[in-house]
Parts: C-alpha cells; structure tokens; sequence
C-alpha cells in the first residue's frame, strides 16, 4: 500500500470484524477504487493537514484529491494495513472469540432443541414404565394366574423400551455437553467485555455508529469535492472543425440524463440562428442539425445554455434575454445596470463580447465591466428566473485585457490573451472576495480563442477556437481539512 500524498487523518479505533467489512464494502459504497491507492495525482504538492493519528497503522485515512488527470473525482479511503490487524493480537483474539460465541450459540440451540424432544421421550417412557411398575406388582400379588400371558406383554414392553437407553445416555451427555457450553460461554462473555473494555470501550453498535458516520462524512467529502480549485488543464481535443473564426458552442449542464444536445451559434453578432445537434456525436459526425430562430440578434460569444433556455446579450444593449427553446419565446428579459456594451468592455479579442453570461456549480454568472469599476470586470450571480442581480462582485482585473473568463466553483479564472501563448493568470474567489495570480497553461492550439466557458456537468472548458470547436478537462483539487471531515 503505498503512502498518498495527501493525508487527512479520520482516525478510528477499530475492530477487526468492522476492518473487514469497511475494507470491503466501504469503497464501493463512496466511489472509490480500492486501485486508486497508488495512484497519486502527478504534482501534487504534500499538503499534510497534520493531523495524522499517532498511529497510523491503526486508523482510518482519508486522503483526497478533487480529480485525477482524467477528471474523475478522487477520493481514497486508506484501512488500517491488514498485515498489522492480524498481528494486533487483540483484535484477532477478539475476532475469534466473537465467531466462537457465534458457533456456540447455535450449538446450544440445537442442543436445547434436541434435549427438549429427547426430554418428551423420556417422559412418554416414564409412563409406561409406571404401567410396567404396576403389572409387576400384580404379578407378584397374584403369579398364579395367567403368569405366561403376563410375561409375555412385560418382555413386549421391555423391547419398546431398550431403544431409549442409548438415547438416555446421549441425553445425558448432551445434558453435560450444554453445560459445558454453558461454562464457556460465561467465560468468553466476560472476557470480551474485558476486552471490550480494553479497545476503548466501543461496544458493537457504536463502531457500526462510526461506521455509519465515516460513511456520511465521505459522501459529504465526496461532494465537496465536486468543487475545488483549478489546478490544471489539459490538452484540447478538437471535436469539430465548422463555422467562422468566432463562435460558441455548448451542452446544457441541466439537462436531464441522456440529453447531450450541443448548441451552436456561429460569429458574434448579425445572427440569430441557433442550431441544435442531437447529440455530441451528431455534432461531430454531421451536420444533421435543427434551427432555432431568436427573436433579437445576440452580441458576443458570452451566451449560455442553461436549464433548456438560452440566455444571452441582446445586441448593441445591455439587455440579457432567457429565451425557452420548448416554447420558443422570451421567457424573461432584464438591463445589466451599468454594464458597458457595444465594444466599450470587450475582451481583448473585441467583437461585442462585452457581457459574458455561464454557468458554474453555483448557478447563472454575467461577467462584465463598469464604468463605475473603472472599466474593471464585474461578477454578478443572478437569479436564472428573474435576471435579478444577486450579488456583484467587483474586481481589478481590466476587462479590456482579459482573454477570456470562465467560473468554476464561484472562482473567476482570466487568460492572458487570445492569442498565441495562453495561460490562466488571474483568479478571483467569490467566497473571500480575495484574488491571486496563477500561471495555468492553456493550450491554443488554433491561435485565436474567441469563447472560453466551464461546464459543470462535463467539468470541461468548451473552446471556440478559430472555427474550431474544442474541448479541456480541467483538475480541480480540494484539501479536505479534518475539521471539514
Ligand atoms: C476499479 O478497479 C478495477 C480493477 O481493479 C477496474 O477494473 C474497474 O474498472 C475500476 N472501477 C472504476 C470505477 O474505476
Ligand atoms: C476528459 O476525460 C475523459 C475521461 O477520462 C476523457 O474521456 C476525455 O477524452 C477527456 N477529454 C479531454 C478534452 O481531454
Ligand atoms: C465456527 O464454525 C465454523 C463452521 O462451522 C468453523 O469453520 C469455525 O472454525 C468455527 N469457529 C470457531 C472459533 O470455532
Ligand atoms: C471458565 O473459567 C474458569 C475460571 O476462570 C475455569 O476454571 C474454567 O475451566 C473455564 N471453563 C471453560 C469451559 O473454559
Ligand atoms: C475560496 O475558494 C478558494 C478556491 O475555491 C479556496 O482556496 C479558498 O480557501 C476559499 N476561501 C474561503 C474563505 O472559503
Ligand atoms: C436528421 O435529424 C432528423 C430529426 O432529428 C432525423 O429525422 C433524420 O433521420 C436525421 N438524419 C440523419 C442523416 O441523421
Ligand atoms: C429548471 O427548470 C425547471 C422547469 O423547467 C424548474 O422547475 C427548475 O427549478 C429549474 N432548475 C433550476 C436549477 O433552475
């Protein structure tokens, strides 16, 4: 078993029998992959919460990263090391005297059972011996008569009952059989609770309590680590090539399960077609598509698709308007108040793209600039429903020389530029209010990134790239902290 990098201590006294069925069932029940122990996300730093327990060979350990390199969620759970709970001699001596009681106890049951019917037996018996009793005492009273007739049903009844001497005598060791077991059991029950005692008083219900706790906190870790922050991204999978040099294109991270419809909206401005592909394969391989026509013509690149509506920049305003593609109509429109548009805050790559609207984890973003912000980026969350601004977050970031900007987990990321060499650089945390620069290497493989957006769903970035429609994986990474646990 190899050592993860990331250690948070769970610690736990444990129980053999418990060990056994945690190592076993436990994984699979939060997700993991018993194989994932070794694997140790490449880079990761040490970050050893230290809370490690004194002994580590006794106690649980959660260790977790929020994604592999592939993107999948990480999160390990490492048992105390079997080799050591075999050589734990009390658990073992525990683990055994606990299957013996077991043994024991359905020994005991059987023997009860089969005493109880050997008991009616013998009672049956008693009677007839009684009656046997009786006919001796009239023979003897009275040998004159019929003597051979009496003889005769005496040995009759004696063959009836030679069978139960050896069923006597098998009673009567079992009868000492259950008393011995009855000794054992005694004996075992207190030297378990003497044990008990010894491994810190846990009874068997409070380690299942435990269990059930670590359960819940490892789903609770599970889900937090659906978010974390951005650490890397990969290489960009190009999945069509189709369309201008700007563009966007998108899945809808609401969508129910088995919807993977891909929306398509080709330049960034004088159009208001919007295409929908059946699937990511449809979009890859044809161009078997349906229109959708939008009542205004959109602004930008910032458009998103999100619970089946559309939402996005009216042109030459600061309006955003949530159009339903089931109905085909505005379902709400709404001002992004001192927004600027109409090139004022563009990204550096220009084209309208004043007013960026995305979805994270956390809901419906619309990234923009103010003059009252100097022209610097604004976070606002709004309300998917009413447009309403949530809440703004104001940065010092200039919007003018930002590349592009996506959200993951309530962080804004920021490129350097469109073109050539790509890197994230900026991060803005909503939680804190607190920003730091970064340096994320963003592959640009067709030199001209005109859209840039995260899916929460995929836990992808979704690129236009020069008419090139391109996806990332990203690697969040999340520190649990044991008080998190
Ligand atoms: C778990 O590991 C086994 C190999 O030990 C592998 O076949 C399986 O695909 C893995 N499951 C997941 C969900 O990674
Ligand atoms: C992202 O990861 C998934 C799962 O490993 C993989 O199938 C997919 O090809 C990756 N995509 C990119 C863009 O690297
Ligand atoms: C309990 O019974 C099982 C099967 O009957 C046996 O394999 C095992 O050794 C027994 N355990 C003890 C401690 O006697
Ligand atoms: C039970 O314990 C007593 C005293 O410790 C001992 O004398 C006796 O032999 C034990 N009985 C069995 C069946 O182990
Ligand atoms: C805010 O989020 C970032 C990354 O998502 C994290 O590193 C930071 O600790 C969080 N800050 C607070 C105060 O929660
Ligand atoms: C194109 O899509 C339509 C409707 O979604 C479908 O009826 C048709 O069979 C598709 N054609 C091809 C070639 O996939
Ligand atoms: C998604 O839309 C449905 C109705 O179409 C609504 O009931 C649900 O609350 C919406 N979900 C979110 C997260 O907005």
């Amino acid at each position: 078993m190899s050592v993860p990098l990331l250690k948070i201590g769970v610690v736990l006294s444990t129980m053999a029998m418990i060990t056994n069925w945690m190592s076993q069932t436990l994984p699979s029940l939060v997700g993991l992959n018993s194989t994932k122990l070794s694997v140790a996300p490449p880079g990761v730093p040490d970050r050893s919460t230290g809370v490690l327990p004194a002994n580590p060979e006794e106690s649980w350990q959660v260790y977790s990263s929020a994604q592999d390199s592939e993107g999948r969620c990480v999160c390990t759970v490492v048992a105390p090391q079997q080799t050591m709970c075999s050589r734990d001699a009390r658990t073992k001596q525990l683990r055994q005297l606990l299957e013996k009681v077991q043994n024991m106890t359905q020994s005991i049951q059987n023997l009860d059972q089969r005493t109880q019917k050997d008991l009616q037996y013998v009672q049956r018996m008693e009677v007839q011996l009684r009656g046997l009793e009786t006919k001796f005492k009239q023979v003897e009273e009275s040998h004159k008569q019929n003597i051979a007739k009496q003889y005769k049903a005496i040995k009759a009844k004696m063959e009836e009952l030679r069978p139960m001497i050896p069923v006597l005598e098998e009673y009567k060791a079992d009868a000492k059989l259950v008393m011995q077991f009855k000794e054992e059991v005694k004996n075992l029950t207190s030297v378990l609770s003497e044990l008990q005692e010894e491994i810190g008083a846990f009874d068997y219900e409070e380690l299942h309590n435990r269990v059930s706790n670590l359960e819940e906190r490892l789903r609770a870790c599970m889900q937090k680590l659906a978010c974390g922050k951005l650490t890397g991204i990969s290489d960009a999978i190009t999945i069509k090539t189709s369309g201008s040099r700007y563009g966007s294109w998108m899945t809808d991270p609401l969508a129910p399960d088995g919807d993977t419809r891909v929306w398509y909206m080709d330049g960034y401005h004088n159009n208001r077609f919007v295409r929908e592909y059946k699937s990511m394969a449809d979009f890859m391989y044809s161009d078997n598509f349906t229109s959708h026509r939008l009542p205004h013509p959109w602004s930008g690149t910032g458009q998103v698709v999100y619970n089946g509506s559309i939402y996005f920049n009216k042109f030459q305003s600061n309006t955003i308007i949530k159009f339903d593609f089931k109905t085909a109509t505005i379902s709400k429109s709404g001002q992004l108040d001192y927004a600027g548009f109409n090139n004022r805050y563009h990204y550096s790559w220009g084209g309208h793209s004043d007013i960026d609207l995305m979805v994270d984890e956390g809901g419906l973003w619309a990234i923009y600039a103010t003059n009252q912000n100097a022209g610097n980026i604004v976070i606002s969350k709004l309300n998917p429903a009413t447009l309403q601004i949530v809440k703004s977050y104001t940065t010092n970031h200039p919007k003018r020389s930002a590349g592009e900007a996506f959200m993951i987990c309530g962080t804004l990321y920021v490129t350097n530029g469109y073109s050539g060499g790509t890197k994230v650089y900026y991060a803005f945390h909503t939680n804190s209010s607190t920003y730091e620069y970064i340096d994320i290497p963003l592959q640009n493989k067709y030199s001209h990134i005109s859209m840039l957006d995260y899916n929460p769903r995929d836990r992808a970035l979704y690129a236009w790239n020069n008419g090139h429609q391109v996806l990332y994986n990203v690697t969040l990474f999340h520190v649990i902290r044991s008080e998190e646990l």
